[in-house]
């Protein structure tokens, strides 16, 4: 097949060779032939994601940045590949979904609410108030992605992006001796990174793909919270906008990379329980918002009595409704005893 380009007609090899390029391609920079002085034009135009080069079509893109058509017609081409948007067989569609993997919570109730457990390919928020056991959850689900199948792991490994330092490998060791797992291995298949704040924390997910391509058995990926540097860094209703444009953009390319690489994600969201609100929906209950806009599974936590906590399912309709009950012990989540 041969494709013509400002150089004329491409070779089969040059071909192959920018594929296995668009493959890498994580930013607009990566889009070969795009130098600084193109960037410059598409970011002044508005094009300043690969999700907007993708869907633009080569003449608007062409007039709107003042590039040749055939650098427009490229480079979307490459977006395209990047994020893998092409027609699909149902047949691929099939097999995608039957790859799709669960990993153990722990509970059997909280895995039956959730279909199985957390799953892969999928973006997972757990949302509640302080000490509802969001943390917990992350840690437990980090040492059981390394669990065999048959025990309900997916003998991977976990990335642990923490936001707010509240990681403890103590708590990972208790975790592990509980399972029998021998705590150093499973602490040395958790890679830890601490994010500062929330250009940091994009940074981070920008650069996972590198890691993943290294280390394909990374099969979770963990964001805890996901939402508290975006909170801090826009306050007020005035930085509303901006700062779902700069969280989505971050949750969208989480999405993306669960389903590329078929790992699950999970992040967290600390939402306030508001004294003055008693009705309506409690996704929107907040001092923030759940993350209702972006595709995924959301799971809200409530405290109970003592260790024990409540798990519902919001807005997932493939889902069964209702509530279960699990608990927080010193050997990590488990079912609640009675
Ligand atoms: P925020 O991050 O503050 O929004 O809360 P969170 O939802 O992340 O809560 P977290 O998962 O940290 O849950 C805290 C609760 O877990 C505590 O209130 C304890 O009940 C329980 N917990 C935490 N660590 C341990 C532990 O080492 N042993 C036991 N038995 N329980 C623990
Ligand atoms: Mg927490």
């Amino acid at each position: 097949m041969e494709r013509v380009n400002q150089d004329g007609n491409m070779t089969t090899q040059e071909e192959v060779s920018n594929f296995n390029a668009a493959k890498k391609v994580k930013t607009l920079a990566d889009l070969s032939g795009v130098g600084p002085a193109i960037l410059n034009k598409l970011t002044e135009a508005g094009y300043t994601t690969l999700e907007a080069i993708a869907v633009a079509s080569p003449q608007e893109l062409s007039v709107a940045a003042g590039i040749p058509l055939s650098t427009a017609q490229r480079i979307i081409k490459e977006a395209r590949e990047a994020l893998d948007i092409r027609f699909k067989t149902a047949l691929e569609i099939k097999k995608e979904r039957l790859n799709t993997r669960k990993i153990t919570t722990g509970s059997q109730a909280l895995d039956g609410l959730l279909g199985g457990g957390i799953e892969t390919r999928t973006m997972t928020e757990f949302f509640g108030e302080f000490g509802s056991g969001k943390t917990q959850i992350c840690h437990q689900l980090s040492v059981n992605v390394q669990l065999p199948y048959e025990k309900g792991g997916l003998n991977g490994k976990a990335v642990y992006i923490d936001t707010e330092g509240t990681f403890r490998w103590e708590r990972i060791e208790n975790m592990a001796k509980a399972l029998n797992l021998d705590p150093d291995v499973v602490e040395s298949n958790i890679y830890y990174m601490r994010a500062i704040n929330s250009d940091h924390q994009i940074a981070i997910v920008d650069d996972l793909q590198e890691l993943i391509n290294k280390d394909p058995s990374i099969k979770l990926v963990i964001v805890d919270s996901v939402t508290s540097h975006f909170r801090a860094e826009y306050p007020g209703r005035e930085n509303l906008a901006a700062r779902q444009q700069k969280l989505n953009k971050h949750l969208h390319q989480l999405v993306r990379l669960a389903e590329m690489y078929n790992l699950a994600v999970v992040v967290t969201n600390q939402v306030m329980a508001r004294p003055d609100m008693f009705y309506g929906d409690p996704t929107q209950a907040v001092g923030g918002h759940t993350l209702y806009h972006v595709p995924g599974i959301r799971v809200q936590l409530k405290k109970s009595r003592g260790n024990k906590r409540i798990a519902r399912i919001v807005d997932a309709p493939h889902l069964p409704e209702g509530e279960v009950v699990f608990a927080i012990t010193e050997e990590g989540v488990r079912d609640a005893e009675d």
